[in-house]
C-alpha cells in the first residue's frame, strides 16, 4: 500500500547537455550559486516532492557529473544518455533505466540540472494539479515578454494546450506566442513511455524531442494542460555566466528575504550574501557587505559585519564579529571577534572570549574569558579560561619542518610581545614580562622573563647625527636638566 503523503512515482532530472556557452573545464551544472551547484539545487527540489525514484541523465562530463550527484545523494540513479540527441531520447533511456526492475505506474516529474530556483513547493503544484485533473501530461508553463529560443505553447480555439513547438521549428505566427515551455512536466508513465515510443528525430535539430509527447499524447486521447507560473525565476535556466550572475542574485534575494521574515535583521539586503545552507535565529543582525557561506550558523541576538566573511562558522548567543574573515570557526556565546581579524580553521572561542584587532588564529582552543585583544598569531594551541594575552603575543608554532603546540593555563597574563616557542607549556596563574621568549615552560604562578640588559649610550645622537633635529632637541633637553646620569645598565 501506497502512504498517502507519498510523491510521484519518480523525477527524471535531464542533465546530459554540454553546456557550452558558459565555456568552462568545469561542467555548467556544477557552476553554484547560494554556496551549491545548479545540480544541487536541482536534486533537492526533485528529492523534497518525495519521489520514490529519482533518475539523473548524463553524457557531457559524465564522470564528475556523476561523482558529484552521487556525493549530493547516493540514492539517485545515474542513467548514461547514449548517442541519440534531444530531451526525448534523454527521458526515454531514464524511463527504460527505471522500467528495468519493475514498471513505473503513475506520475513521471521531468526537470533539468540547469534551472537552480525551481522550489519544491512548485513542483508539488505541478504534481497536485496533473494528479487531480488526471491529465496524460501537465507542462509547467511561463509568459514571458521575449520568448526567443523557448519552446512555445500551442493551444486551440478553447484554449486547451495542442502542442509545443520549438522556435526553430516555428512559423512567424507561432513566434509571437510568449507563453513558453519551461522544459518542466508531470506525465502518466504510461502515456510517456507509449508517446515516446512514436517520438521520430524528424526536425530541425535531428533531436528526439521530449516536447513531442504532449502532441502525441492528445492524438491519443489524452487530457493535455498547463501550470502557468508567473514565476519566471522559478523556470529559468543558466546557459551562460550572465544568466548564472543574475540567478544568483535573484537567489540570494529571496534567500535574505526569507530570513528576514524569518525574524533576522539586514541592514542592506543587496550587500548581504547568505548561502543557501546557513542557518540563523531570530533577532540576529547582519550589518552591510557580511557574506555568510557553507555550514554557518549564528545564534539569537548575535550582530556578524560589517564586512565580514564566514565559511562553515558557529557563532554563539549574543556574539559580535565585525569585519573579520573566518572559516572553520566556533565563537562562544557572548564573544567578541574583530575588526580585522583573520581566523583560520580550527579556531574554537569560549564563551565572552575575545579574538581582537589584527590577530590570525589557527587550530586553537581559547577558554571561557579569556581575551586575545590586539595584534598577534595564535596558532596550534590551548588557552585555559580567562587569561590575557598581551598585545603582539605570538606563538611560535613551526620550526621549519613541524608544527608544535602551545598550552596556556588559565588566569595566565602575559605581556606584550611575549613568543611562546613551541613545544611550551605555561601554568595556571603564571606572568610572562614584556619582550618575554618562552622557550621553557613556566610553572604555574611563575613570571617568566627573559630580559637582556639595556645599555644607552649617552651623547651618541651629538656625535653620529649631528645638525639633525633630533640632536637640536636632545642638546636643548641636555641643558634644560640639570642632572642626567652618564650611563645606565637595567636588570643587572
Ligand atoms: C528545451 C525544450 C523547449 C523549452 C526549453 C526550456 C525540447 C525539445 N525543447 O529546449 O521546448 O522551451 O527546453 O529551457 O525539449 N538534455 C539532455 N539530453 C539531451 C538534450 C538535452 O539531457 O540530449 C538536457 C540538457 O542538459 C538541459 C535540458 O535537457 O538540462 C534542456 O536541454 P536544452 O538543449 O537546453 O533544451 P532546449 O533545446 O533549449
Ligand atoms: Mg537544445
Amino acid at each position: 500500500m501506497i502512504p498517502e503523503n507519498a510523491g510521484p512515482a519518480a523525477v527524471i532530472v535531464l542533465a546530459a547537455g554540454a553546456g557550452t556557452r558558459m565555456k568552462s573545464r568545469t561542467p555548467k551544472i556544477l557552476h553554484e550559486i547560494g554556496g551549491r551547484s545548479m545540480v544541487g539545487h536541482a536534486l533537492l527540489a526533485a528529492r523534497s516532492i518525495n519521489p520514490r525514484q529519482l533518475a539523473i541523465v548524463v553524457r557531457h562530463e559524465r564522470d564528475l557529473v556523476a561523482g558529484h550527484v552521487s556525493e549530493l545523494d547516493p540514492a539517485a540513479v545515474i542513467v548514461d544518455q547514449d548517442d541519440v540527441p534531444g530531451t526525448g531520447r534523454a527521458v526515454e533511456v531514464a524511463l527504460q533505466a527505471l522500467d528495468a526492475e519493475q514498471e513505473l505506474t503513475g506520475t513521471v516529474v521531468v526537470t533539468y540540472g540547469d534551472v537552480p530556483l525551481l522550489s519544491g513547493q512548485l513542483l508539488a503544484e505541478l504534481v497536485a494539479t496533473h494528479e487531480r485533473e488526471a491529465n496524460a501530461v501537465t507542462v509547467l508553463t511561463a509568459v514571458l515578454d521575449d520568448a526567443t529560443g523557448y519552446g512555445r505553447i500551442l493551444r486551440g480555439d478553447d484554449g486547451t494546450v495542442t502542442g509545443i513547438r520549438e522556435h526553430k521549428d516555428s512559423s512567424e505566427a507561432e513566434r509571437l506566442i510568449r507563453e513558453v515551455n519551461s522544459g518542466i512536466y508531470a506525465f502518466d508513465a504510461a502515456v510517456l513511455r507509449d508517446a515516446l515510443g512514436h517520438v521520430t528525430t524528424d526536425n530541425s535539430q535531428g533531436e528526439k524531442y521530449l516536447t513531442d509527447v504532449v502532441g502525441l499524447a492528445r492524438r491519443a486521447g489524452g487530457r493535455v494542460a498547463a501550470v502557468v507560473t508567473a514565476d519566471r525565476w522559478q523556470v529559468e535556466g543558466a546557459n551562460d555566466r550572465v544568466q548564472l550572475a543574475a540567478l544568483g542574485a535573484e537567489l540570494n534575494r529571496r534567500t535574505v528575504e526569507a530570513w528576514m521574515r524569518a525574524g533576522v535583521t539586514v541592514v542592506d539586503p543587496a550587500t548581504t550574501w547568505i548561502d543557501s545552507s546557513v542557518i540563523l535565529d531570530e533577532d540576529v543582525r547582519l550589518l552591510p557587505n557580511t557574506q555568510l557561506h557553507g555550514a554557518t550558523t549564528v545564534a539569537r541576538d548575535a550582530v556578524v559585519g560589517p564586512d565580514t566573511t564566514l565559511t562553515d562558522v558557529t557563532i554563539g548567543e549574543g556574539a559580535k564579529v565585525t569585519r573579520t574573515h573566518g572559516s572553520n570557526a566556533a565563537i562562544g556565546a557572548g564573544a567578541a571577534v574583530g575588526p580585522f581579524t583573520y581566523l583560520r580553521p580550527g579556531t574554537v572561542l569560549g564563551a565572552a572570549g575575545k579574538i581582537g584587532a589584527f590577530y590570525e588564529t589557527k587550530n586553537v582552543t581559547i577558554g571561557r574569558g579569556s581575551k586575545l585583544s590586539h595584534l598577534g598569531y595564535a596558532g596550534d594551541a590551548e588557552i585555559g579560561e580567562d587569561t590575557n594575552i598581551g598585545c603582539g603575543n605570538i606563538t611560535a608554532n613551526y620550526d621549519g619542518e613541524k608544527k608544535h603546540r602551545t598550552v596556556i593555563g588559565s588566569g595566565v597574563r602575559t605581556g606584550s610581545n611575549t613568543v611562546f616557542v613551541a613545544p611550551v607549556t605555561v601554568g595556571d596563574g603564571a606572568y610572562t614580562g614584556a619582550g618575554a621568549v618562552v622557550r621553557k615552560d613556566v610553572p604555574a604562578g611563575a613570571l617568566a622573563l627573559t630580559v637582556a640588559a639595556q645599555r644607552n649610550t649617552e651623547g651618541w645622537v651629538a656625535a653620529n647625527r649631528p645638525g639633525t633635529r633630533s640632536a637640536e632637541l636632545a642638546k636643548a633637553a641636555s641643558t634644560d636638566s640639570s642632572s642626567t646620569p652618564a650611563s645606565t645598565e637595567e636588570g643587572k
